[in-house]
């Protein structure tokens, strides 16, 4: 199959790729506005918008210049279509729309988190490659979700966050301990200093059916315990002891979701035993260290995508348009981006 431009912009980062029918990445660029956005303690929809505006046309003409790819040559072009910040993937929708529509190509609307939870079939990608169904632990800034990912375009939620992603928790708590945005390599950083046993912060939905995940709970008891201690400064132990005990509240929690969601997978589909890991979280070591441990003692295999592909990327929106356009599925102009588009909506869309 000829190559396939991808196009991200539903939250904070301006990409473009392009990768060809055989998985490899001809050119491929990420535009980080953490600097815009970091004034304000968090990603500002509005500015996230106008910064992709201003920047993403002339990243795709210079991907496509490195690809040495004309878009005449393109059998698609893909785009992040939800869920997300709804002025960003209109940007990058309507954008990829008119090159489709200036060159007669088919456009491919793209589920973001499609994206992720296809991203490790990328071939090569990980050790011994990811066939369906496999489990996707997805754990981002936005999205907490165990997803079986049977094929494409069949998903099935297996469950997920009632409240904070597991990087909001992460992000929030920093901020509380005086840390910058985004805050989870910041407080994973303290946190190597400090005594993960010092504060035994609770352990919400730990042992409980299904695998859904709760963290708001954990985080308003970081703050009581911060609000008794008074004004303290990151550079005090407390702060790193404080770091500490909550990721590794994280850690046990998630580590006893993935379990719960393992045993889920395998009472659906018994022959599975893959367990794919992604999402900026998915970076943090002690995260990786218990979920690959909870994986073996399942008799599952662990992967993670390496982290500048399981963070927000478009070689992961331009390879799921390569697998959506391989299984037929066909131009969709109409397609309108949405900021809400839940994984089991997609099922109507597979051929
Ligand atoms: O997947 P991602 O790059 O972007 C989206 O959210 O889409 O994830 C970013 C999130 C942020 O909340 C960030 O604080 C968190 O991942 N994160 C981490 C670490 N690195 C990134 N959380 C804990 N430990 C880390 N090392
Ligand atoms: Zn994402």
């Amino acid at each position: 199959m000829k190559p396939v431009l991808g196009i991200e912009t539903s939250c904070d980062e301006t990409a473009a790729a392009v990768v060809d029918g055989d998985g490899r990445i001809l050119a491929e660029a990420v535009l980080s506005q953490l600097a815009e956005h970091a004034p304000f303690g968090g990603v500002v929809p509005e500015i996230a918008a106008r910064s992709h505006l201003r920047y993403l046309p002339e990243q795709v003409r210079q991907t496509m210049v490195k690809a040495g790819v004309d878009f005449r040559d393109l059998a698609g072009i893909a785009a992040s279509s939800g869920p997300g910040l709804i002025g960003g993937l209109i940007v990058g929708s309507q954008f990829a729309k008119g090159i489709a529509i200036a060159n007669g190509l088919p456009f491919v609307p793209i589920n973001h988190l499609e994206a992720h939870a296809l991203t490790a079939r990328l071939p090569g990608l990980v050790v011994d490659g990811a066939p369906f169904p496999y489990l996707l632990f997805l754990l981002s800034g936005g999205h907490s979700q165990c997803i079986a990912v049977e094929d494409v375009g069949q998903h099935i939620r297996l469950g997920g966050t009632i409240d904070d992603a597991v990087g909001e928790a992460f992000d929030k708590v920093a901020k509380l301990l005086g840390l910058d945005w985004p805050g989870g390599p910041a407080l994973e950083k303290l946190a190597e200093t400090g005594d993960p046993n010092r504060y035994p912060f609770p352990r919400p939905m730990l042992r409980r059916p299904g695998c859904n995940l709760s963290l708001s709970g954990l985080k308003t008891a970081v703050a009581q315990t911060m609000m008794r201690l008074g004004e303290i400064s990151p550079a005090q132990p407390e702060c790193a002891d404080i770091a500490a005990s909550f990721q590794q509240a994280v850690v046990d929690v998630l580590a006893d979701r993935a379990t719960h969601a393992m045993d889920m997978m395998h009472a659906r589909f018994p022959g599975s035993n893959l367990l794919v890991v992604a999402g900026g979280v998915a970076s943090n070591t002690q995260v990786r260290k218990a979920l690959s441990e909870a994986a073996r003692v399942r008799g599952f295999r662990m992967v993670a995508p390496p982290v500048r592909l399981c963070s927000d990327n478009a070689v992961m929106v331009a390879w799921a348009g390569i697998e959506r356009l391989r299984r037929g599925v066909s131009d969709d102009i109409s397609f309108a981006a949405q900021p809400r588009w839940p994984l089991e909506a997609l099922q109507a869309l597979a051929s």
